[in-house]
């Protein structure tokens, strides 16, 4: 491996180190498409964490999903079109790290990015444990602060081989990457204003036999991705996607 570098020995987790000009298109567009508007009063109910939330926001020729579990105050927008995804997807192109990830998961020609998400909050009360896939999925999961985060912004809290917890703090340009058996958290913070934005992605194989264990997980997270056959999701029969 070349630029990814183990975040501790023994777990499927990494981290990597990037040039700031990567972050600014999509800085740009968090602060043009989405800043203002996720902090109108209308959208406070966004934050709240207490229902499942499903809807759509459309700026011109750019479309977000908007995802919320109802189990945490943590908003998932995803790239809701083949324009927006191309945005999010050329900060993959330049990190430049499929070479790496190749050595890490089943592949066949390349390695898939599936789909591109800022995650937003602004405030976390709990703790809630979670690993990304299921056990030999062959996918990962990228996540990178979008701007700095304040000092009161929660980082990432996980299991170590041992099942201690511990803490990894989020630096700007720099990602951790995560596969399955991965456990973490978001580190529980106080209420603010000061909105904390993530930039994630799922990406890995491009062979469709890996789908089923992956959509387990990440099948239902955002309306609009790119399935391992390189297909936007609904669109075609090749992954058997249940419910299809
Ligand atoms: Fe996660
Ligand atoms: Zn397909």
């Amino acid at each position: 491996m070349k630029k990814l570098h183990p975040l501790e020995h023994g777990l499927n987790a990494y981290k990597v180190n990037f040039d700031a000009a990567l972050l600014k298109p999509l800085q740009t567009l968090f602060d043009t498409s989405l800043r203002e508007r996720l902090n109108r009063e209308g959208y406070a109910y966004l934050f709240e964490g207490l229902e499942q939330i499903n809807i759509q926001i459309t700026d011109e020729a750019l479309k977000y999903h908007i995802t919320s579990y109802g189990t945490a105050p943590l908003l998932w927008i995803s790239n809701n079109n083949a324009h927006t995804y191309k945005l999010f997807k050329s900060f993959m192109d330049e990190l430049n790290i499929m070479d790496d990830i190749k050595t890490l998961v089943d592949f066949k020609n390349k390695i898939e990015v599936y789909c591109g998400f800022f995650v937003v909050g602004k405030g976390m009360d709990r703790p809630t444990w979670h690993k990304d896939f299921y056990d030999g999925a062959q996918g990962y999961t990228l996540i990178t602060p979008l701007f700095e985060l304040d000092n009161a912004h929660g980082n990432l809290m996980y299991k170590d081989a041992a099942s201690n917890v511990k803490k990894y703090k989020y630096k700007i340009n720099e990602a951790v990457v995560f596969g399955s058996g991965f456990e973490h958290a978001t580190e529980p913070y106080t209420k603010t204003d000061n909105l904390r934005v993530m930039l994630s992605f799922t990406f890995g194989t491009d062979k469709i036999e890996h789908w089923e264990t992956l959509s387990k997980t990440i099948g239902e997270q955002s309306n609009y991705m790119i399935l391992p056959c390189g297909h936007q999701k609904g669109s075609c029969g090749c992954c058997n996607e249940p419910g299809a």
